[in-house]
């Protein structure tokens, strides 16, 4: 997997998701992957935004009304306009970190010296490797009690690569840190054959999708526990009804859109 998104001749999930969402950050291979991805699934257009919209909502809810001042995000993507550090208040530090080393290039040339922001590079199934890094080490000053955000990005892991680092972020976090997580693809049906040709591309390029059903997630996150009112689709989060989702969209990504979130504590 590695190879394929250091290598910028294939195209890499996170520059596509860059494309659907309307950036500039991605190359003709990857737009190429994405049309070919949106000529089957247009609503996936949609569901990124959705996806991208929460993050801003996040941000608010950790620093403004749960008065976190360390935000901590995996997989993070492109620090763009509307990403965590913009809506969140003068002095917070946000550690961003993703595992494809052209994002962080790109994100270090978007941030450049962005104050208490930083983006390293992290493989999220080891974040370890990211919080024992001496960098981050200074940065915390000691700091555990923290907001941590897994979002956009558990459609592409195995069982163990969410399990693992939950357990580990649940024993390193101080009692009172919470965690945002987006649980992708929970009502997908995996029969219909727009869903079948969109993991089909995806997997052509090395980036094997791994959807599961929501209520798989409380166990993978465990012992983190689920504030109420538990999982809320990604529609609801923004106050969309369905009338946003065309037939062929609800058959295939479910009728609350295929995606959903919760807040996490410790
Ligand atoms: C769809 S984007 C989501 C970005 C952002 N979190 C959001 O919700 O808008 C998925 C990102 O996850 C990154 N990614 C995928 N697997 C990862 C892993 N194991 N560790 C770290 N980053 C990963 C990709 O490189 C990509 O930038």
């Amino acid at each position: 997997m590695r190879d394929n998104i250091i290598n910028t001749n294939k195209p890499s999930s996170g520059r596509m998701y860059d494309y659907y969402l309307g950036g500039n950050h991605n190359f003709e291979v990857d737009r190429m992957a994405g049309d070919q991805v949106l000529k089957v699934v247009p609503f996936l257009k949609k569901f990124a935004k959705l996806q991208r919209w929460a993050l801003q909502d996040i941000a608010e809810e950790f620093t403004l009304r749960r008065g976190y001042d360390v935000v901590i995000d995996f997989a993070s993507g492109l620090p763009t306009a509307d990403h965590i550090h913009n809506r969140v208040p003068q002095g917070t530090t946000v550690i961003y970190s993703d595992y494809d080393p052209v994002v962080v290039e790109y994100a270090q040339e978007i941030l450049k010296d962005t104050p208490n922001v930083y983006f390293f590079e992290n493989d999220l199934s080891k974040p370890e490797e990211l919080l024992n890094r001496p960098e981050v080490e200074k940065i915390l000053a000691g700091r555990r009690k923290v907001a941590i955000c897994i979002w956009g990005v558990a459609g592409f892991l195995f069982d163990h690569e969410i399990a693992g680092p939950a357990k580990y972020l649940y024993e390193w976090a101080a009692p009172g840190s919470c965690l945002a997580f987006n649980a992708q693809t929970a009502d997908l049906d995996l029969n219909d054959l727009a869903i079948i040709e969109m993991f089909r591309i995806y997997q052509g390029f090395g980036q094997e999708g791994h959807p599961r059903r929501l209520v798989e997630f409380n166990d993978l996150l465990a012992p983190w526990r689920i504030e109420e009112p538990g999982w809320v689709s990604l529609l609801q989060w923004h106050g969309f009804g369905q009338s946003d989702m065309a037939n062929e969209d609800v058959k295939a990504f479910g009728p609350m859109g295929g995606g959903y979130g919760a807040y996490l504590v410790k």
